[in-house]
């Protein structure tokens, strides 16, 4: 048996669950001889209690990470995981991350561990409902044509919420309670989150250099209840919608995220409150649709211990369009 030591960065809703999960299926890695060891778990306050599997080293500071061969990233923010991923990276080894903002802002410092498959980021757009795997490989054969998604769960839930009647504040505060919605959930609802999904996801399909600054973003934070209300009745849905296609004339890339209605027969309105969906058009694939879970913490732990499982069977991380 071969042992691999990872070391966790964050213990809020996605860390603690990847601990969960390691130990859940400690069978499928005992099915590809290996022993998996958590040799430390970053946090900011190492002495609060938490619900983690006995013997779990809580620790302020990074210093194990010298003795890990894995580096699962769940801390959330960008200045930070950047310094401790960054020599991390350098020195050769690979980095799990469900880090949208980290990837969609600090592109310039990332992109080329990514081209080396050496990062490793399905839980970055949806979670654990898989899209980046398939188009980092088989979609690639096919030209791409566009997108629309929706890829935040806080506001999926919200709107969700307000067309039962329930207050935006409470609907908010309900995602939050769920482990939804980012610190701080201006991200969410100000529609950077889905501008963040949106950049990584336009790598894969439009520019391997697609940058943050290219979406033009609208959040739903200004939506009423009477704007809701309002598209029901006309047999319509609010979405935070993600689009995805080329300019005008065929040149360049069109990306925004904004609230849009959309009559309830589309299939991203199939959807439950909370839920994530993608429509994928390319010439040779035809359409596709992706729909699950695109929020919280095991499914988000479960794209994360996935991306552990394809690292340690040999596939390499997720590489855009060079
Ligand atoms: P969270 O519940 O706020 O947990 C963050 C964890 O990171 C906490 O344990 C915190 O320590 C630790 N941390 C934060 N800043 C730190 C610092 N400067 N030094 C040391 N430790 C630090 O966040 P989360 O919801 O798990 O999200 C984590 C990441 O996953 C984010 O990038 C988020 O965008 C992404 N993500 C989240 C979801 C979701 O549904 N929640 C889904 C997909 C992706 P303390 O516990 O001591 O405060
Ligand atoms: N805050 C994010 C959301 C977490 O609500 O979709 C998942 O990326």
């Amino acid at each position: 048996m071969k042992t691999v030591t990872i070391g966790l960065l964050g213990c809020g809703t996605v860390g603690q669950n990847v601990l969960t999960l390691l130990e859940r299926r400690r069978d499928i890695f005992d099915d590809i001889g290996v022993r998996v060891e958590v040799a430390g778990v970053l946090v900011r306050d190492a002495g609060r209690p938490r619900d983690v599997p006995a013997g779990t080293r809580l620790t302020d500071a990074p210093a194990f990470l010298q003795e890990c061969g894995v580096v699962i990233e769940a801390m959330g923010g960008t200045e930070r995981p950047l310094s401790l991923l960054h020599p991390y990276l350098r020195s050769g080894r690979p980095v799990i991350t469900a880090n949208k903002a980290l990837l969609a802002e600090r592109w310039t410092e990332l992109r080329e561990y990514a081209l080396a498959g050496r990062l490793y980021y399905e839980a970055s757009v949806m979670a654990g409902t898989p899209v980046i795997g398939p188009m980092s490989t088989v979609l690639r054969a096919s030209r791409f044509e566009s997108l629309q998604a929706v890829l935040n769960g806080t506001c999926s839930y919200i709107l969700g919420e307000m067309e039962r009647g329930k207050e935006y504040a409470q609907a908010l505060a309900e995602a939050q309670a769920l482990g939804y919605a980012e610190d701080p959930p201006t991200l969410d609802v100000g529609g950077f989150d889905t501008a963040h999904k949106l950049t990584v996801l336009a790598r894969f399909c439009a520019d391997g250099d697609f940058s943050y600054d290219a979406v033009q973003v609208r959040g739903i934070e200004h939506l009423t209840l009477a704007d809701i209300e309002e598209a029901t009745d006309a047999g319509e849905r609010y979405k935070l919608l993600a689009e995805l296609r080329r300019g005008p004339d065929g040149q360049g890339w069109h990306a925004v995220v904004a609230p849009r209605r959309l009559p309830i027969t589309h299939p991203i309105c199939s959807i439950g409150a909370g839920r994530n969906a993608l429509m994928y058009q390319g010439e040779e694939c035809g359409e596709l649709f992706f729909a699950g879970g695109g929020a919280g913490g095991m499914v988000t732990a479960s794209a994360m211990v996935g991306d552990l499982l394809d690292h340690l069977i040999g596939f390499p991380g997720h590489v855009p369009l060079h």
